[in-house]
């Protein structure tokens, strides 16, 4: 049976995608296949706490972020719950006081959706699994992948780690649509420990959401050659991971990177969200490849940050280069060091 009252907290991390993901139909569903590399700095942590109530007609709950109400992020939650309640019928049968906190900086514009409904989903099926203590490993994590994408379709993929692929896929035996899931098989070591530095080029709220942006797909001129791009790159990175070819690695990440600006800026209603720094930090990228031959790539979310992406071997003449060079380009030369990590923990109730 459901407890009547209890405590569950996760901490999620965030992900980058190596394929994009930006199109979707029905209920969050995605029009290409993608892949990331789940982070492990940039996290979420998450706490519900809950007690027994009446049933009613809505969802009681209560937020705060880092100790304060969060009023803009309200109803997005209830949303969320919406959606999940079909899968969870439990959800109107409790008092829910839910409390978070990011590891970034606030409005650091890295996506920290996908962190936060990770850890949300995280903790619905926890509560779940407390009536149903018989739920294996492996259909705890997937109805928690399931859940996350029905909050923020990149959301599936912040559950384990180091790689994630969420879409079906022929290319990727046992892949769906509905739901994320872990890809190790014959990663080749270079990636273990890959670092991801996350220039913040921008902090702040991005002038187009990504909600906005995957509608823009719908009609889009190039919609079908985006789509079928991605699946080729599916296949291609699959190739890649194995074969620890970092040439390759880097021209497929930024093609991808940079076809997901260019649907962007070739939508019916055109937009940009990368900013002069972004461009400045791309040529500086460029250039420093070319002239010391390190290994260096980028990648971009939809929108003005950096991720940069390099072996940890050459870690040090990296971060020289962001210290010397590209720190310049960042707001308040902030930015965050990132690594590749194992995917969502249990917290022992301390969000
Ligand atoms: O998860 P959403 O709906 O915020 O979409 C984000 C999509 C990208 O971050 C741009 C790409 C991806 O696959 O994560």
């Amino acid at each position: 049976a459901l407890p009547e009252k209890g405590l569950v907290a996760w901490e999620a991390p965030s992900n980058i995608a190596l394929v994009k993901y930006w199109g979707k139909h029905g209920l969050q569903l995605p029009a290409n296949p993608s892949v990331s590399f789940t982070l492990s700095q940039a996290t979420t942590k998450t706490a519900f706490a809950f007690e027994k109530k009446e049933a009613g007609p809505d969802f009681d709950l209560q937020f705060t972020f880092e100790g304060q109400a969060k009023l803009d992020f309200e109803p997005k939650i209830r949303q969320f719950f919406e959606r999940a309640f079909p899968y969870l019928p439990f959800l109107k049968d409790y008092r829910w006081s839910i409390s978070s906190s990011n590891s970034f900086p606030h409005s650091s514009g890295i996506a920290s959706s996908a962190s936060a409904m990770a850890a949300m989903a995280l903790n619905m099926v926890s509560v779940e699994r407390q009536a149903d203590p018989s739920m294996s490993d492996q259909a705890f994590l997937q109805k928690a992948s399931f859940l996350a994408r029905l909050g923020s379709g990149s959301a599936a993929r912040s559950i384990s780690g180091p790689l994630m692929q969420w879409g079906a896929d022929q290319n990727w035996p046992g892949s769906s649509d509905l739901f994320a899931a872990q890809v190790n098989t014959d990663l080749h070591p270079i990636f273990e420990n890959y670092c991801d530095c996350i220039l913040l080029i921008h902090q702040g709220k991005k002038g187009v959401s990504s909600t906005a942006g995957h509608s823009l797909m719908h009609g889009h001129s190039f919609a079908t050659s985006r789509f079928e791009q991605a699946r080729k790159h599916m296949g291609d990175i699959r190739e890649i991971l194995k074969s620890g070819d970092l040439e390759a690695f880097i021209s497929l990440i930024e093609l991808e990177a940079l076809s997901l600006h260019a649907m962007m800026m070739s939508s019916a209603t055109p937009y940009l969200l990368m900013l002069p720094g972004t461009v400045a930090v791309l040529q500086e990228v460029w250039a420093f490849r070319k002239e010391t031959q390190i290994p260096l790539g980028f990648t971009l979310d939809a929108g003005a940050n950096v991720h940069l992406l390099y072996p940890e071997s050459n870690k040090e003449a990296v971060e020289l280069f962001i210290d010397e060079k590209l720190v310049a380009y960042c707001e308040n030369q902030q930015y965050i060091r990132d690594s590749v990590g194992k995917g969502a923990k249990p917290l022992e109730g301390e969000a």
